[in-house]
């Protein structure tokens, strides 16, 4: 039985008073899901706040990137030994926006899914196909080459200790959720070509879902056999509409 995850992803968002406050009232939230892993991945510039409002409490946070490098003369990086040394569990690794607007490639975010993990971090590998891929029948396709290259730098044992996220494009931050059977179709269809690799980490890892996934759709999309939790962005920012999620994750857990 997998455990399922419900993690924020914030994005460029947050001040200050929000983050206190959010923080706060998941802390609560993770406290009453024993059999829910609850995490918020935060802006870098945040994490420390984190660290020192979740102490003591069951929620578990992580970073939204890496850099492949530990340290060293790379402005503006964040490296995954300093994430770690602010308590995280979880580093984000491929969001399709860092895979855009950032130019990072299969490989390069191979190499952060490397460094996160060699690091002590939980890599949350990002895949998903684009609207155009959508149409063109290219989902599973993209999916297995964005894994492949994780499996080729790492090896198929990586996915031990790591979770997959399966966020299409075109259903992020577009009200279009895939619908349970579309995205119960494509979860089913990673596990099978990890199980071409392994058995035994197909059945283990945790398999995601993200793009508009919300109070309302989480329930039924929670329910399907191969999806383990959600990654959310704009609903992780409301702590009710969260802690729907939460629930809806506890029902199937
Ligand atoms: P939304 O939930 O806002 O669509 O974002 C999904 C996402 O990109 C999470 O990483």
């Amino acid at each position: 039985m997998r455990k399922p995850v419900v993690m924020g992803n914030w994005k460029l968002n947050g001040t200050k008073a929000t983050v206190t406050d959010l923080i706060k009232a998941f802390s609560q939230s993770a406290n009453n899901a024993a059999n829910v892993d609850v995490a918020i991945c935060a802006p870098a510039i945040f994490i420390g706040m984190v660290e020192t409002l979740a102490a003591g409490s069951q929620l578990k946070y992580g970073s939204e990137d890496v850099d492949v490098h530990t340290s060293g003369a790379f402005t503006g990086e964040n490296s995954p030994v300093m994430i770690k040394e602010f308590g995280a569990t979880y580093a984000i690794v491929g969001h399709s926006e860092r895979r855009g607007y950032h130019n990072e490639t299969n490989e390069v975010v191979a190499a952060k899914f490397k460094a996160a993990q060699d690091n002590g971090l939980v890599p949350v590998l990002c895949i998903g196909e684009s609207e155009a891929e959508y149409d063109a029948g290219k989902t599973v396709e993209v999916c297995n080459a964005e894994i492949k290259a994780v499996i080729d730098l790492c090896g198929i044992d990586a996915f031990k200790n790591a979770v997959i996220a399966y966020e299409p494009i075109w259903a992020i931050g577009t009200g279009k959720t895939a619908t349970p059977d579309v995205a119960q179709n494509v979860h089913k269809q990673i596990r099978d070509y990890l199980k071409t690799f392994s058995a035994e980490v197909a059945d283990g890892v945790r398999i995601l879902y993200g793009g508009s996934c919300n109070a309302k759709t989480a329930p039924e999309l929670f329910s399907q056999p191969d999806i383990d939790g959600g990654l959310i962005g704009g609903a992780s920012l409301k702590v009710a509409d969260f802690n729907a999620i939460i629930d809806a994750a506890k029902a199937n857990a």
